[in-house]
């Protein structure tokens, strides 16, 4: 591209381009990454951003996995709070899971919650269909969700083996929760409550019925060691993806033991020191399709109650707890395409990658210590269990194709596509 051509914006400085970071130009046409030149021959843009010396230039992040609780629970969050959130934390793309109040399990429940997406979140959305008893009857609007979700008491139920079969059917993955409820205890340990055999049960059934019936099989939130070998040896045998989330990846069963144990209680629960290296392990090597935060948000007086509900906000944190690891050592850069480039992948989208063809989703961080506070969040859900880290990023500023969302604190309108 010559200098004589011009663009709408132009975004120069270090940015990450698949394993490594080039000091770059990325031109932005419309939606989208137009070309990634070098600074010196970059086109001239109608707007251009030069990113700081202690700055750096990210695709936008992918999160297969979140809740963003509306319609029916908006008490907890609804799709302006937590599309904030992820813009916040340099989320520019969210899957949501179809556990809202009526579940999201017909057509007509699935058109209601795109209209609703659509006029309220300010990143891209995808969304599950949930379990049903007839789930044939979402043929007609396969075109509105990416897959299917089994919570274990689908799985453990007749809908599981005709969900199955439709997903083969339509080509689409069946995202599995994989714990076998007959295998839960009485503990007031909630990792014991739920053991890691009640996990590796629940993988040998979902695994058994892909085989059987030909679906794509994705296990999501992995939290045992034994469940991710089996995972990993299934690959080779038919199509199998999995992800793993930062909580099961950083934090591990010895929380449950302190002041944080109901902020910190989830599904499946944080694991013993052993597995927890297990999951961190697949994700250093690659191995793991995607990370995912299962953005869980509950109010806080639900959280801190008798019997606390499972799960805790996740987006705003979970691109810089990669940084940190990224920054400090312990996860090879690459582990950024586990939030970026390899989800986009998994849902066959042109995102998650800074590369000419791809939606201009940028995200652009800078290295600043900071000190995380739940009650600083911007999902409804102020409280986390990695209250009191250290991080080293911050995000400065979301675009989602090339559409300023998020800068320093400030949310813009986006307009989100499905
Ligand atoms: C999920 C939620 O809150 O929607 N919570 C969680 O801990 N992952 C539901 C669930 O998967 O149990
Ligand atoms: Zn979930």
């Amino acid at each position: 591209m010559s200098a004589a051509v011009s663009v709408d914006a132009v975004f120069v400085g270090r940015a990450y381009l698949g394993g490594r970071f080039e000091e770059v130009a990325v031109a932005v046409e419309g939606d989208t990454i137009a070309a990634v030149t070098k600074p010196a021959l970059a086109p001239r843009g109608e707007e251009t951003v030069v990113l700081g010396p202690k700055q750096l230039l990210l695709p936008g992040m992918v999160d297969l996995h979140v809740h963003m609780r509306e319609p029916g629970l908006e008490h907890k969050e609804d799709w302006r709070s937590g599309s904030m959130s992820a813009a916040k934390g340099g989320v520019t793309c969210v899957f949501d899971m179809p556990n809202n109040v009526p579940p999201a399990n017909t057509c007509d429940r699935l058109r209601e919650k795109v209209a609703k997406a659509f006029s309220k979140s300010i990143v891209d959305f995808g969304l599950y269909a949930g379990c049903s008893d007839e789930p044939e009857t979402l043929k007609p609007c396969a075109d509105l969700f990416f897959g299917f979700k089994l919570y274990p008491e689908d799985l453990y139920s007749p809908r599981a083996r005709p969900t199955f079969k439709l997903a083969a059917e339509l080509g689409k993955p069946v995202f599995v929760h994989a714990e076998d409820p007959s295998l839960f205890r009485d503990s007031p340990l909630h990792s014991e409550a739920r053991p890691p055999e009640a996990e590796a049960s629940a993988v040998e059934l979902a695994l058994e019925l892909a085989r059987s019936t030909g679906a794509w099989l994705h296990l999501t939130h992995v939290s045992t060691k034994p469940a991710l070998e089996r995972v990993l040896a299934s690959k080779a045998l038919g199509k199998v993806t999995f992800d793993v989330t930062p909580h099961h990846m950083l934090l591990s069963d010895s929380l449950y033991r302190s002041p944080l144990a109901k902020i910190a209680k989830v599904n499946p629960p944080l694991r013993s020191e052993e597995h927890r290296a297990a999951v961190y392990a697949a994700a250093r090597s690659g191995a793991a399709d995607a990370l995912v935060t299962d953005h869980a948000p509950h109010a806080l007086a639900e959280k801190l109650s008798e019997n606390p509900p499972p799960g805790f906000p996740g987006l705003e944190l979970a691109l810089h707890l990669l940084l940190k690891e990224v920054l400090e050592g312990r996860l090879p850069p690459s582990a950024i395409d586990l939030y970026s480039s390899k989800p986009a992948r998994l849902a066959g989208l042109r995102k998650g990658v800074i590369a000419p063809g791809f939606d201009a989703d940028l995200v652009i961080v800078e290295l600043a210590e900071w000190s995380v506070k739940g009650s600083e969040l911007v999902s409804k859900a102020k409280y986390t269990p990695f209250e009191g880290w250290t991080m080293r990023t911050k995000t400065v500023a979301t675009y989602v194709r090339g559409r300023c969302v998020y800068r320093d604190g400030g949310f813009g309108e986006g307009g989100a596509r499905a």
